[in-house]
């Protein structure tokens, strides 16, 4: 296979969930430029409308689709509707999350004054979200033999985290572990499942709070790299990880961190 071929993703069926901004975006971007029909998911209708609506204008094969990846049964729905629509599912990125606020360096996510309904409301998106997605892949995946499921954790999960609240990392950590776990089922079955940890990245989680001067500033002390990433800065892994480049590669969580979890 040359080169071009192992990156080469035209005649590939991608699903993207948390789509309409930030990495799922950057994600899209990058399967639609190496040719993938390209599926937009997101909660947010309005902010997925406005760029489903961009993107079509320059890549006619990217489509949306509304959906909350913590309703199980509309996952479920959802990549039916793909599967027989586009005659199969090629690979899926299951990258919807929320931030669950800041850690216990402030008053408000120390133990004490841990929110119950709140833990809950995160776990529900992030993991149990992420198993729904993924068992939903699997699904399809598995009589096919063949597929890529990408999930999105993040460093956070990989040891503790100060600045990121308790739910947050408890979740990033739980899907590490899940990925490992559907890694080793899948195998045998050329399902390749493997998970991006990003370091801080200027996206709109946690109301944009990345994108400020000040976190920047923070950031500089805590980063090798001594910068936030751009979202064009996932484009690298996502593709390889969607592509035949790949194709040694499961049950790995990759962080892309500027060096952070080197330390
Ligand atoms: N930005 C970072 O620094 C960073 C670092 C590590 C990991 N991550 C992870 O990257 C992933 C993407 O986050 P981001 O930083 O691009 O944030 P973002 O807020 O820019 O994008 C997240 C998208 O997910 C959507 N979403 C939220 N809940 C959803 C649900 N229930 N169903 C479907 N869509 C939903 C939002 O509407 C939004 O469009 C998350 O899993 C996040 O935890 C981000």
């Amino acid at each position: 296979m040359s080169l071009a071929e192992l990156f080469d993703l035209r005649e590939r069926t991608v699903l993207v969930t948390g789509a309409a901004s930030g990495l799922g975006l950057a994600v899209a971007e990058t399967m639609l430029e190496a040719g993938a029909c390209t599926v937009l998911a997101d909660a947010d209708e309005v902010a997925l409308a406005g760029e489903v609506e961009r993107l079509r204008a320059l890549h006619p094969l990217a489509e949306g689709l509304v959906l909350d990846v913590s309703h199980a049964d509309a996952v479920d729905a959802a990549v039916d509707g793909i599967v027989v629509r586009h005659g199969g599912l090629d690979c899926v990125f299951a990258n919807a999350g929320i931030s669950a606020g800041r850690g216990f360096v402030v008053e408000a996510g120390q133990l004490e004054n841990i929110d119950l309904a709140h833990w809950s409301h995160v776990l529900r998106i992030n993991l149990d979200g992420v198993m729904a997605t993924v068992r939903a892949a699997a699904r399809h995946m598995k009589p096919r033999r063949a597929g890529r499921i990408v999930v999105t954790s993040s460093i956070a999960g990989m040891r503790a985290e100060p600045l990121s609240g308790y739910a947050y990392v408890t979740s990033k950590a739980a899907v590490n572990n899940l990925v490992r776990q559907a890694a080793m089922e899948l195998a045998p079955y050329n399902v390749l499942v493997n998970a991006i940890a990003p370091g801080p990245f200027a996206t709109g989680i946690n109301g944009g709070r990345l994108r400020l001067p000040e976190s920047a500033e923070r950031m500089r002390t805590h980063i090798p790299l001594g910068r936030i990433a751009d979202t064009s800065e996932i484009k690298g892994l996502a593709l390889l990880l969607a592509s035949s480049a790949s194709s040694y590669m499961t049950g790995a969580i990759i962080p892309v961190d500027g060096g952070a979890s080197a330390r």
